[in-house]
């Protein structure tokens, strides 16, 4: 392709070092869309006619064709995928193929197709978080009437449906979704017509390339456009928060399905075993997308570090952008297909979490409330059921087990209705705030997701 102002061949190193085409060719679809448009203000500008501009779309649609079926031949002495498509057209039809290429660089070429990619893959990425809300959803309500202890510092600390713990990932799935859409629009903008660096002397009509490959915005600065990846880094932080989320959940499938808990059990289908403990029953899908946290967090740090040092404007460095990019995009897809699918294969051991929630020192809080709402100062009400508590500990017995007189002893505002606080249900009940877990509000909240993900 730079034939003109070598006299030597590119060196058989040089070439394996520096392809792509062995991961950006699956850019293609994207490359030939954005070919096709090109070739419509090549065509308006007069530089070919509409019978070269039709052998150019019939050819790029022809090696589309074969490239779906896994028969077209990639060349890496072509170096990547702009290249061999290129070249495979003009060696097919000649001089119309010759032309494509007028007025456009790869610089902007592989902006552009990186750009129609992750317009695709986010929303893409947007269905599978809708999906696993959706399977959350779907656990959550089989599971209605299940009470979990709430944990802070992994101690016990406070009662709340099962559904209610399950609809927190909920709303984080929801606000990743937001910022994939948000980070959308900053995809969602043409940058061809850039050229390599300052356009071209050769007028094309950008405004009709967006409106054919629906860009509602076209880039204002040909340097900025060839140069910037900010929206391959807004990806790809919003793809490492949502693995955090994921990563989280994880913990929790982990915790809750082991024998100290056991609060859930997970289908064999999504669990395998031990080669050499019979007994076992691994949570490997929690594990592993736990651990793939990992990698989709380094993408994110490898990109960010690769453009750091770049001056204006392209650089080569910034062919590592892909990699990163396509790791992070199907390791959360498949994260999220997976956690999906073994959400449906899920139950919860009602037994052993009302055996869990019936520890009363879970409604210790509430006994603290109860004083308040005898006109004792939060302050002193807690440090009044701490003692009670201590009391317990050094007597071997739980809250409902003191007398009256031992907690009129603590506290003369205790009157004998203290032992009706001590019920779960009196708790759920009362926890009426907005946002918290009274049973109508969870069920609220169920009815709300459905909603919003039915349509
Ligand atoms: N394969 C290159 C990339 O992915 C395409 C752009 C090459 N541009 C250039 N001037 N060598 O970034």
């Amino acid at each position: 392709m730079w034939k003109g102002r070598f006299k030597e061949q590119t060196a058989e190193l040089l070439q394996q070092y520096s392809e792509s085409v062995s991961f950006d060719w699956r850019l293609w679809r994207h490359d030939i869309e954005g070919s096709i448009a090109h070739s419509a203000a090549l065509e308006k500008a007069g530089l070919i006619t509409p019978e070269e501009r039709s052998r150019i779309v019939d050819g790029l649609r022809e090696i589309g064709a074969e490239i779906e079926q896994g028969r077209f031949e990639f060349k890496r002495e072509l170096e990547d995928i702009h290249m061999n498509i290129e070249a495979e057209l003009t060696r097919r039809i000649g001089d119309p193929g010759a032309k494509l290429h007028t007025a456009r660089s790869r610089n902007d070429q592989v902006a552009l197709d990186l750009r129609l990619y992750l317009r695709e893959e986010s929303g893409e990425l947007v269905g599978g978080l809708r999906d696993l809300q959706r399977a959350l959803v779907e656990l959550a309500e089989r599971h209605a009437e299940v009470v979990i202890p709430g944990y802070t510092h992994l101690q016990r600390a406070q009662p709340v449906y099962f559904a209610h713990h399950l609809l927190a990932y909920v709303e984080m799935f929801a606000r990743d979704a937001e910022r994939l859409l948000d980070c959308r629009k900053r995809i969602n903008v043409l940058p061809l017509g850039s050229g390599a660096i300052a356009g071209s002397t050769i007028l094309l009509d950008r405004e009709l390339v967006a409106r054919l490959l629906d860009f509602p915005a076209v880039t204002q600065n040909s340097m900025d456009a060839v140069s910037d990846r900010d929206f391959a880094v807004e990806l790809l932080s919003a793809l490492a928060l949502i693995a955090m989320h994921l990563s989280r959940l994880s913990e929790d499938v982990i915790l809750w399905a082991s024998s100290e808990f056991k609060f859930i059990s997970i289908s064999d289908a999504f669990t395998t075993g031990s080669s050499l403990m019979p007994q076992k029953k691994n949570p490997d899908v929690a594990e592993l997308t736990r651990g793939k946290a990992g990698r989709v967090y380094g993408n994110l740090v490898s990109l960010l570090t690769t453009l750091k040092g770049l001056p204006m404007t392209y650089n080569r460095d910034m062919q590592e952008d892909k990699e990163p990019v396509f790791d992070s995009i199907d390791t959360v897809k498949a994260a999220l297909a997976i956690f999906a699918a073994m959400l449906g294969g899920i139950r919860a051991n009602s037994e052993a979490c009302a055996q869990a929630v019936s520890d009363p020192n879970l409604l210790a809080t509430d006994l603290a409330d109860y004083l308040v709402n005898h006109a004792v100062p939060f302050r002193q009400a807690h440090e009044v059921i701490g003692k009670a508590v201590a009391l317990c500990a050094e007597r071997r017995c739980e809250l409902p087990d003191l007398t009256l007189a031992d907690y009129q002893a603590l506290s003369p505002a205790f009157e004998a209705d203290v032992f009706a606080v001590l019920t779960v249900e009196k708790s759920m009940a009362a926890r009426q705030a907005v946002g918290a877990p009274s049973p109508q509000n969870v069920a609220a909240q169920l009815a709300r997701w459905k909603g919003l993900l039915s349509s």
